[in-house]
Parts: structure tokens; C-alpha cells; sequence
């Protein structure tokens, strides 16, 4: 097992990391607790995998539990889905004291987050997240939400779980189509600030998206420990440290408003193509070598995921894309930060371009194919 730490003073904690982490669950869960007791929150699809398992780890620490299995999917993190958990929390008798465990992806982990940084003013909460995505980045870093009529993760709180448990074994459930999603977030931490990281997804990614343990191991450590280097320096992106995460989200955020947040084009595919864009839009700029682009463009393509407008199923204007980007919830004062690169492991933030540049650009034919 691997250990490190989310350093954040007084609301530090602890990330665990290991094959079989599951069964063994509740010795690590057992310190934290005031009274044997807790709450388990997982969805339909993760349930039947691991509910079982995860019951019986803290059953054998004499932790009793209950457990809500709510529907999968993104429309469990609303309104119905918060007042259905917040309920169900209080009928339990939570007390704030308590620990809620968030078994599943991110939808589930965002909006436990959300529930207990509000239910009787604040509990705490443990993230067990088994996607990629969620293991290498929404567990970490206490950005918890749910989605509105007007947008994504648009109602939500800062609230920092107390422990994280990443057992990468869990992935061997997961469909590939998500594993290729969490795998472009898992790239995205190479092409911020660690071209060796990148180069070392070039060699791996393949293998790591076939299933070999040690290449997911080490994807998932190297991923999750940049991550908590991030949240630890800029906790509430108040400086442009954390938004850096941002890599590839503002044009991905344009391709996903356009396929309507649907399957059609799942987030992180979303942002493997944002990223392509993002170098593309730095080179045409001469800002990043050209051949950096393209190595970013055909690592992604190799493994299948989306590297243009076309391959996203993206066939609009570049005006009516750049328009989708001005509702990105991190404009400011009317500007949007864009991150931008200098080249592989070199990004940084930027309100240098206006949308009409990004929308000219995303008209050119080289990134329509
Ligand atoms: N808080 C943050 O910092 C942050 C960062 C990135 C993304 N997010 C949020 O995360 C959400 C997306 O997370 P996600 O990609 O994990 O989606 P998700 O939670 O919907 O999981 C994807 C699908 O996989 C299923 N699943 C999960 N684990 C499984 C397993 N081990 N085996 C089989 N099936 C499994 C789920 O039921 C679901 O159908 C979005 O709502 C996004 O806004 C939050
Ligand atoms: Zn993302």
C-alpha cells in the first residue's frame, strides 16, 4: 500500500492507495470513527460489485453501516438527488461526527461531498472512488457540487473528505469507454507541468488502458500525488496554481454544451480533444512548437479517444463554440482564463485571447478533422 498526504493544515489527510484496499477498508476507516457506525452512499451500477465487500471490511471492525444505492449517472447530482441523500442522511440519525462513505465515481463522490458539507451544518466524509476519473482527480481536492437548470456544478461548497481509498483493482469493472475518460485526465497532469509524466504515458497508456496492474498503479499514484501538490498550494484557486486542472476544460466544455452533456461525448473524452485544441490554439499563436501539438494529438488518437472537432462529433461554427465558452463559469469580469502552453509540461494561464481569436482558430481547417 502507498500513503500520502493532502497537506492543508488543520483539514489534512491522508490518500491510500492499493490493489485489494477494499476488503481491508475498515481498519484504515475504524481510527476515524467516534461511534461503530456509518453511512455508505454508492450507486446501481458500483452496488453490485462492491457493496458487499465494502460492508463486510467494516463489519469486521465491528463498524455497523447502513447503505442508499442511488441511480448511476449524471442526474443523480440535482436538487432530487441532494434532498433524497440529505434526508435519508438525517433519518439515519447522522450526527456530525460522523463518517459517510462516497463508494463509486464522481457523481457519487461530488454530491456526498455536497450533502456533508451541508447535513446538520457540516459531517465528515470518506471518498472510495472506483473510476479512473474520480481516482485520479474529483476525490481529491474537496470541490463538491451538484448541477442546475443554468449549468454543471453550478450549486456546491468546498469541503475537504477526511480520508481517500483508492483501490485501483476496481477499474477491472469499469467499461473502457470510462477508463479512456479517466486516462485523458490522467494525461492532462503530464502536459501541465511534467513532460516526463507524458512521455511516460506514451510508452504506458496503452498498457495501462489494457489492463496491466502496474502501469495503473503508477498512473494512479503519479496523478493522485500532483493532484494534492495542486490542492495543497492553492486550496480555492484564488492563485492560477489550481486552475491549471483546468487544461483542455474550457474548449472541452464548448464540445460537451454542444453534444448536450449527453453520451454522446463523455468529459473527459471531452477534454482529451480540449487539450488538443488547447495545444493546437497555443501553436497557431507561436506560443508552442507545432510538433508538441501534434505528439499530444496522436497520443490521444492511439488510444482511441477524441482528438478533433471531428472525432468529438462536433461539426459547428467556431462563433457558435466560442459563444458555449463565454458561459464557461470561469469567466471573469467578461474574460475568459484560458490555459495555454509553451510547449509539453509548460501550460499556464492567460487572458491575453479573446473569444474572437478562439472562435477564428476553431473555423481553420487543420482541427476540423
Ligand atoms: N470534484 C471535482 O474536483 C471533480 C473533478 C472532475 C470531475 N468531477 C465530476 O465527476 C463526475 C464524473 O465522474 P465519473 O466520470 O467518475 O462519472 P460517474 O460517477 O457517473 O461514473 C461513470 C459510470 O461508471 C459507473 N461505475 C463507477 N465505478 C464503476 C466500477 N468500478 N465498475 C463499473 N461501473 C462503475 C457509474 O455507475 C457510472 O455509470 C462529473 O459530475 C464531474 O462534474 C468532479
Ligand atoms: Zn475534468
Amino acid at each position: 500500500m502507498e500513503s500520502l498526504t493532502v497537506d492543508l493544515g488543520a483539514r489534512s489527510y491522508p490518500i491510500l492507495i492499493g490493489d485489494g484496499l477494499l476488503r481491508d477498508i475498515g481498519r484504515h476507516v475504524a481510527p476515524l470513527l467516534k461511534r461503530p457506525r456509518a453511512m455508505i452512499v454508492t450507486d446501481t451500477n458500483v452496488a453490485p460489485h462492491y457493496l458487499v465487500a465494502l460492508g463486510a471490511s467494516l463489519g469486521a471492525e465491528n463498524i455497523s453501516f447502513s447503505s442508499l444505492v442511488l441511480s448511476a449517472g449524471e442526474s443523480t447530482k440535482s436538487w432530487a438527488g441532494l434532498a433524497r441523500l440529505t434526508e435519508w442522511l438525517i433519518g439515519e440519525g447522522v450526527e456530525r461526527s460522523d463518517h459517510v462513505i462516497a463508494l463509486g465515481g464522481g457523481v457519487i463522490g461530488d454530491l456526498v461531498g455536497f450533502a456533508c458539507s451541508i447535513v446538520k451544518r457540516g459531517c465528515h466524509f470518506i471518498q472510495v472512488p472506483t473510476t479512473l476519473l474520480a481516482q485520479v482527480d474529483s476525490s481529491v481536492g474537496g470541490k463538491t457540487a451538484i448541477n442546475v437548470e443554468a449549468g454543471k456544478n453550478l450549486i456546491g461548497a468546498f469541503h475537504q473528505p477526511a480520508l481517500v481509498v483508492i483501490d485501483p483493482t476496481t477499474l477491472t469493472t469499469l467499461p473502457r469507454r470510462e477508463l479512456g475518460a479517466g486516462y485523458a485526465e490522467v494525461v492532462k497532469y503530464g502536459l501541465i507541468d511534467d513532460a516526463d509524466f507524458f512521455a511516460w504515458c506514451e510508452a504506458n497508456g496503452a498498457a495501462l488502458l489494457a489492463g496491466d496492474s502496474d502501469a495503473r498503479h503508477r498512473a494512479i499514484a503519479h496523478s493522485v500525488a500532483a493532484k494534492a501538490r495542486i490542492v495543497a498550494a492553492d486550496e480555492r484557486e484564488t492563485q492560477d496554481i489550481r486552475a491549471l486542472l483546468n487544461l483542455g476544460h474550457s474548449f472541452g466544455h464548448a464540445l460537451e454544451a454542444e453534444t448536450g452533456y449527453s453520451d454522446r461525448l463523455l468529459h473527459g473524452e471531452a477534454v482529451a480533444a480540449g487539450m488538443v485544441l488547447a495545444h493546437q490554439f497555443s501553436a497557431a499563436n507561436g506560443l508552442c512548437p507545432a510538433a508538441d501539438a501534434d505528439r499530444v494529438r496522436d497520443h490521444l488518437a492511439s488510444v482511441d479517444l477524441p482528438h478533433s472537432l471531428a472525432s468529438a462529433g462536433v461539426n459547428i461554427g467556431g462563433a457558435a463554440l466560442a459563444a458555449h465558452m463565454a458561459h464557461d463559469k470561469k469567466v471573469r469580469g467578461g474574460k475568459l482564463p484560458l490555459i495555454l502552453t509553451r510547449g509539453i509540461g509548460r501550460s499556464f494561464v492567460t487572458e491575453d485571447y479573446g473569444l474572437d481569436a478562439v472562435a477564428a482558430f476553431l473555423d481553420g481547417s487543420p482541427i476540423r478533422s
